[in-house]
This record gives C-alpha cells, sequence and structure tokens, in this order.
C-alpha cells in the first residue's frame, strides 16, 4: 500500500473511505460537527450508543455525495488520557481492516482526528500494513486490498520521515507474520536461507549461510544433533548491519528458526500439530528486524542469527538419553527431544557471542509454559543483566509489546543438574518451565549482557488485538528495531 501525505482538510480529503477517531465521552470535536452538518444532522441522529466512542468500537456512515468519501468509519479511542501509540496503531489497524477486501482502493484518515500527534505518524501508519496482512495465501481469490492511504495533517511537512519508518517497520512485521504463515512442506530451513538472501539484497545486509559441514568444523553439536531425524539440511543464518567496520556489533539478534517441531522421538500428540509450523517465529522476527534495521540505516552494527533446523523423529534421529557436545564444550544429558529449540540456540548464542556482539537478545517459541504463566499478553524475559533487560522492557513499552520478566535465580540450576554431563536439556518434571529453558540458555553466552524473550504464547495474534487477522502476530519486531533505535550512536 502506497501512503500518501497531504495538508488538505480530513473531510474534504479526495478518497473512496475516510477514518475518524471518535474519543469516549467527550462532545463532538470540529471535524466530527462540520461532519454532521454536512450531514444534515445524519450523525448527531445516531443513537447513543453508536456514538460511545469505546475503544476499538465502530460505527459506519454512507455519505450521498456530500464529501468526496463514499464511506465513512469513525473508530472509539476510548478515554482521550488513555490514547498512546499502541492505542493508535490499534484503532488504524481497526478501521482499515472494516474497510478492506471491499473495493474501497483509496483510504484516507487525519491525524488530528484520531488525537496523534504528528511523531505518531509512524504507529498510525504501522497499524494500516498491519491491517493489510493476510494469511490466504494459497486461496484461489486473494483478498483485494486498498492501494493507497492518505495521511492527512496540518504539519505534513514535518511526519515524512515518520511515515517513511512506518512503512519500513510495518513491512517488516508483515515479513515476520509470513514467514511464519507459511508451511513447513514450502519453508525448509533452506527456503527460510533463500529468503533471508531476499532481504539481505533489500536491506543492504551482508548474508553469511553456514552448512552442515561449516557448523561440524565449528563444533555445533546441540544444534547438528536436532537436525539429525530430519532430511532437511540445517542452516546457520547470519545477516549483518555493519556501518561501522571498526567497531564491533553493538547488538546480537539470535532467533530460533525449528521450521517444524514434531517433539522428535519425544513426539508431540497429534492435536494442534499444525502449529508447529510457526516455531521459527522467532528467526522470523530476528531476520524481519534485520531487514527494518538495514532500511532504516541505523547507525550501530548489529548481527542477527538464525539457526534454521527441522526438528523430525526418524532412524537416524538424537534420542533422550543421548550426550551431546555443545560448541561452547559443555556436555548435554538428552532428557527430552522436544526441548530442542535451546540446543540450536545454545550454539547459535555462543556463535553470536564469539562473533564479538556486545549485547545479545534471543527470541523463541520456546516453551507452552511461558503462556501459563503470563496467557498472550506478554512476553517472558529473563536476563543475566538488568540494564539490558530494562532497555528492551522500555523499548517493548512503547511499541506496546509487554515483556514481564521471570527469574533466574542460582537454585534454578538445580533444575537442570545432570549425573552423566555438564546440564542436562530439561528439567523432566513440570516445574518451572520457561524458566529452566532461561537458565540453559544463560551456560551459552560467554558472559555477555543477554535477554531471552520467549514469545510462544505471543507469536500469535491474541483477542486484545482486534485490528489483525488471525495468525502470526510479528512479535517482537517493532521491539527489537526500537532497542536498536535506543542503542544507536
Ligand atoms: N516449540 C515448543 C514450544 C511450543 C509449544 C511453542 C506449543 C508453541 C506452541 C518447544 O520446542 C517445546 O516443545 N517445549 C517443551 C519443553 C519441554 C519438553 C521441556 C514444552 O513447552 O512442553
Ligand atoms: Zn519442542
Ligand atoms: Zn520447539
Amino acid at each position: 500500500m502506497q501512503i500518501e501525505i497531504s495538508g488538505s482538510s480530513a473531510l474534504q480529503t479526495k478518497c473512496d473511505a475516510l477514518i475518524l477517531g471518535r474519543c469516549q465521552e467527550e462532545p463532538f470535536d470540529e471535524v466530527l460537527n462540520e461532519l454532521d452538518r454536512l450531514l444534515e444532522g445524519g450523525l448527531s441522529r445516531l443513537p447513543e450508543q453508536e456514538l460511545k466512542g469505546t475503544r476499538y468500537s465502530i460505527t459506519s456512515l454512507t455519505p450521498m455525495g456530500q464529501l468526496p468519501a463514499r464511506r465513512i468509519v469513525l473508530v472509539g479511542l476510548g478515554a482521550r488520557q488513555e490514547i498512546d501509540a499502541h492505542t493508535l496503531l490499534q484503532a488504524t489497524a481497526v478501521g482499515v481492516r472494516e474497510l478492506k477486501g471491499k473495493g474501497y482502493a483509496t483510504l484516507a484518515t487525519n491525524l488530528h482526528t484520531l488525537r496523534a500527534k504528528p511523531e505518531d505518524a509512524r504507529p498510525v501508519v504501522e497499524g494500516a500494513l498491519m491491517a493489510l496482512f493476510e494469511t490466504s495465501t494459497y486461496q484461489k481469490e486473494p483478498i483485494s486490498n486498498p492501494e493507497a492511504l492518505i495521511l492527512t495533517d496540518s504539519d505534513a511537512k514535518k511526519i515524512g520521515s515518520l511515515v517513511e519508518q512506518g512503512q519500513k517497520v510495518g513491512e517488516a512485521v508483515n515479513l515476520a507474520r509470513s514467514l511464519v504463515n507459511e508451511p513447513a512442506n514450502r519453508l525448509t530451513p533452506t527456503a527460510l536461507a533463500e529468503h533471508a538472501q531476499q532481504v539481505a539484497q533489500r536491506a543492504g545486509l551482508n548474508l553469511l549461510v553456514l552448512d552442515e559441514d561449516e557448523m561440524f568444523k565449528l563444533g555445533m553439536g546441540c544444534l547438528l544433533a536436532v537436525a539429525r531425524g530430519s532430511q532437511e539440511r540445517a542452516k546457520l543464518i547470519v545477516l549483518s548491519h555493519r556501518p561501522n567496520l571498526e567497531a564491533p556489533f553493538q547488538l546480537g539478534l539470535v532467533g530460533k528458526g525449528i521450521t517444524f517441531d514434531t517433539g522428535g522421538i519425544s513426539l508431540k500428540p497429534r492435536d494442534g500439530l499444525e502449529r508447529l509450523k510457526g516455531d521459527m517465529a522467532g528467526a522470523a522476527a530476528v531476520i524481519a528486524a534485520m531487514q527494518a534495521i538495514g532500511q532504516l540505516k541505523l547507525p550501530l552494527n548489529v548481527i542477527g542469527v538464525a539457526p534454521a533446523v527441522e526438528n523430525m523423529p526418524d532412524g537416524n534421529a538424537y534420542r533422550p538419553g543421548d550426550v551431546l557436545y555443545a560448541m561452547n564444550g559443555k556436555t548435554v544429558e538428552i532428557i527430552s527431544t522436544d526441548a530442542e529449540g535451546r540446543l540450536i540456540l545454545a550454539d547459535a548464542l555462543t556463535y553470536t557471542a564469539q562473533q564479538g556482539a556486545e549485547r545479545i537478545v534471543d527470541v523463541a517459541t520456546l516453551t507452552g509454559a511461558v503462556g501459563i504463566a503470563l496467557g498472550p499478553y506478554a512476553i517472558g524475559a529473563m536476563t543475566n543483566n538488568a540494564e539490558l533487560l530494562q532497555q528492551v522492557r522500555e523499548a517493548g513499552e512503547q511499541v506496546g509489546e509487554r515483556i514481564w520478566e521471570l527469574p533466574l535465580w542460582e537454585e534454578y540450576k538445580n533444575l537442570i543438574k545432570s549425573s552423566i554431563a555438564d546440564l542436562k536439556n530439561a528439567a523432566g518434571s513440570p516445574t518451572a518451565g520457561s524458566i529452566v529453558g532461561g537458565v540453559f540458555l544463560r551456560e551459552f553466552v560467554e558472559g555477555k549482557p543477554w535477554v531471552h524473550l520467549d514469545i510462544a504464547a505471543t507469536a500469535s495474534v491474541g483477542d486484545h488485538q482486534p485490528g489483525l487477522a488471525q495468525g502470526p502476530s510479528g512479535v517482537p519486531v517493532r521491539t527489537l528495531v526500537r532497542l536498536a533505535e535506543r542503542m544507536r550512536g
């Protein structure tokens, strides 16, 4: 979708459909008063319930030629004092979603009626783009999306670069969602590496893809063990954005890329197994965030690493009881072959640390338990460095992706003590499932400041995101981009 900026007044904008904001429990603002006048009372005549402005509610109007728009959608913004950047993103998404697929080619909205300041142009554009994403890729008649959104504001000149940023970030979020939506028969580790190649080209990044021989030489015994039961060869995807060749990577992003998780020999039950095509949502978020970081030309060095592996059971598969050598020399006893994410991340984290990343953030659909702890409303975070976590949390706060810490106290290490190896990959009892994952990963970051984000429960769109199609959420692409922006310089 093309985004155009215009200084024209909200109601006179030439468009097919117009999205306006409506605050809760407030009299009509001047735009709504003018609209009511043009419609000869057609607005004020509506029952009170239609005009309440409850957050994300929709009231649809059909003007009869009194203004250019053929359809007007009033989106409820809720109470004025609670409107933040995230409310605006969601509200715009709700409005666009109401209008998409109905034949309206050009949409328009106005920042002022959304109660948005000029600096909120970015989340408004992000929301509009995110609303357009559809999961119906493989259906005969794909939904026809609007072609353009006109953003009107009296400060039109000021918002140009914000709109551009919003476009890049919104597209990155949708890239992550489309990768997660791809089925595992099409999105193999090799195919994911090919997508990364396109991303690198688009965003001016450097791409390195390690194959199994190269990973073997580096000693990545944990990652390679997970790959053994699959016909698909594992890949380590490494994207780098390095505007300053003299400086080290200030930030390393690592994403779990299990293209399908059967559980391996510790086979998962059959119900809902189709959802496990999305077990590469962490890798998708990292690859997509790297695209935005490159396109925004952020002035810091970032390395993005995505181990891509399929977890299948066959005669060659790794087993419970096996002992593996990780790249950092630690030995790992396998308790469950379904705790495979932490194994591929272990070697990818060591690799990233050894590439010189000064701080590391990993993103993974690691444990079902994180949804038991926090539900679909927050990402579970674990860290060895309170300051870095604070940065990540604030970045998340700014973009409306909530992040909540789970502790990694020393006692939790007892849960991964093995009698035969240095560590075991699972506790073997359903105790502190997400924390056990974090405590395990901490052993592989070479002491670098690190944050682990468990997105198993937030990688899909929840009931609190009314403007988005059900399916992959693109979490936490916007947090990662914002984090890199905060670290710049
Ligand atoms: N990929 C799963 C976690 C998951 C489950 C994500 C369902 C999304 C939906 C992960 O590899 C896994 O299987 N974790 C186990 C860990 C256990 C074996 C220690 C889990 O959560 O049960
Ligand atoms: Zn698993
Ligand atoms: Zn998994």
